[in-house]
């Protein structure tokens, strides 16, 4: 028996797309880790580096059979892109060590600017998520530079950073990081900080926390070098081999499955804030609920006046930067 190829009147499912700007080390990962997971039947990567970017949807073609169905292109050219459900933006400038996020804006925002307008272009409809550095200045020029709505147009923010505090914290306490809760908010960058006083593991708030010994776990000083150890991390890994590409991957992809399944999920995306605890008009990491429009509301979290003069300080840090770039 001979099977037949569908021809062109078979019948098709409207399939999901994830588009992604950008082959470099996070582009790619976060290709590979999409694919793993299985978010969207359709990954498509663009890259002005045809050689690269063609030699990464090649690679990641050859693992096809192994990972639940999906179709990946790469290309130079930005239509490569066209109908996108989600568009990742991660191309920019490299960090190199010793260098903080903010020092990357003037080259980042430059790439920015120049392939945003022909994203909106070939995907009219798409939701974007900003990865590239430093994320919250890029995505508040992106959304001067590309007049979509806010809840359209969003960066990952510090759901790398919570992510990297829970692991952290289930080092220093003995439990899964999928049970414990808790938030960094802020800049994506230096000035971020911990919500201690709403984080809790299991239904136990955080702060009461015990060792088996019944000490508190996580006293001051615990607190204090747990918080630095989050900022520090992404520095400590490009030290090591000069950029951060798996944990970000797998973060950008839980933020795509989100707005794909349209899961209302609360992630802390650096979104445009508007009253935010009196802040505004400064894009800024804070829990969001995320569905299959992009960011919906912003979740007021009980803070201590310590925790909320510390958002305030990062709202200013991203502002002055903003600000000295022309936004
Ligand atoms: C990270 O935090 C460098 O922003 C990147 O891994």
């Amino acid at each position: 028996m001979t099977a037949q190829a569908p021809g062109d009147g078979a019948r098709r499912r409207r399939t999901t797309k994830l588009g992604i700007v950008g082959a470099g080390a996070v582009g790619a990962t976060l290709a590979y880790a999409a694919l793993m997971r299985g978010v969207a039947q359709n990954v498509a990567l663009f890259d002005v580096n045809a050689a690269k970017v063609h030699a990464e949807a090649l690679d990641l073609s050859h693992g096809i059979q192994f990972v639940p169905m999906a179709h990946v292109d790469g290309s130079d050219d930005i239509e490569v892109l066209a109908d996108s459900d989600v568009i990742v933006f991660t191309a920019g400038a490299k960090q190199k060590p010793g260098q903080s996020r903010l020092d990357l804006a003037e080259s980042t925002i430059g790439i920015m600017r120049a392939i945003l307008p022909r994203l909106v272009e070939v995907a009219p409809d798409a939701v974007h998520v900003m990865v590239t550095n430093p994320v919250d200045v890029v995505t508040y020029a992106a959304l001067q530079v590309s007049g979509l709505p806010p809840e359209r147009l969003f960066g990952s923010g510090t759901v790398l950073d919570s992510s990297r505090l829970r692991f952290l914290l289930a080092e220093h306490t003995g439990v899964a990081a999928q049970s414990v809760h808790a938030y960094v908010i802020g800049e994506h960058g230096d000035s971020e900080l911990p919500l201690w006083s709403s984080a809790s593991i299991g239904s136990v708030p955080l702060l009461q926390w015990r060792t088996p010994d019944g000490r508190i776990a996580l006293d001051e000083e615990a607190r204090d070098r747990i918080a630095t150890d989050v900022v520090q991390s992404a520095y400590r890994v490009i030290e090591g081999k000069g950029a951060t590409n798996y944990a970000i991957g797998l973060a950008a992809t839980r933020i795509i499955e989100a707005v794909l399944y349209d899961e209302r999920r609360i992630l802390p995306v650096s979104s445009l804030l508007e009253d935010y605890y009196g802040i505004s008009d400064v894009c800024l990491s804070v829990p969001a609920i995320l569905h299959a429009g992009g960011v919906g509301g912003r979740v007021e979290v009980p803070m201590t006046d310590a925790e909320l003069a510390g958002l305030r300080a990062s709202a200013e840090a991203v502002r002055q930067t903003a600000r000295r770039f022309g936004f």
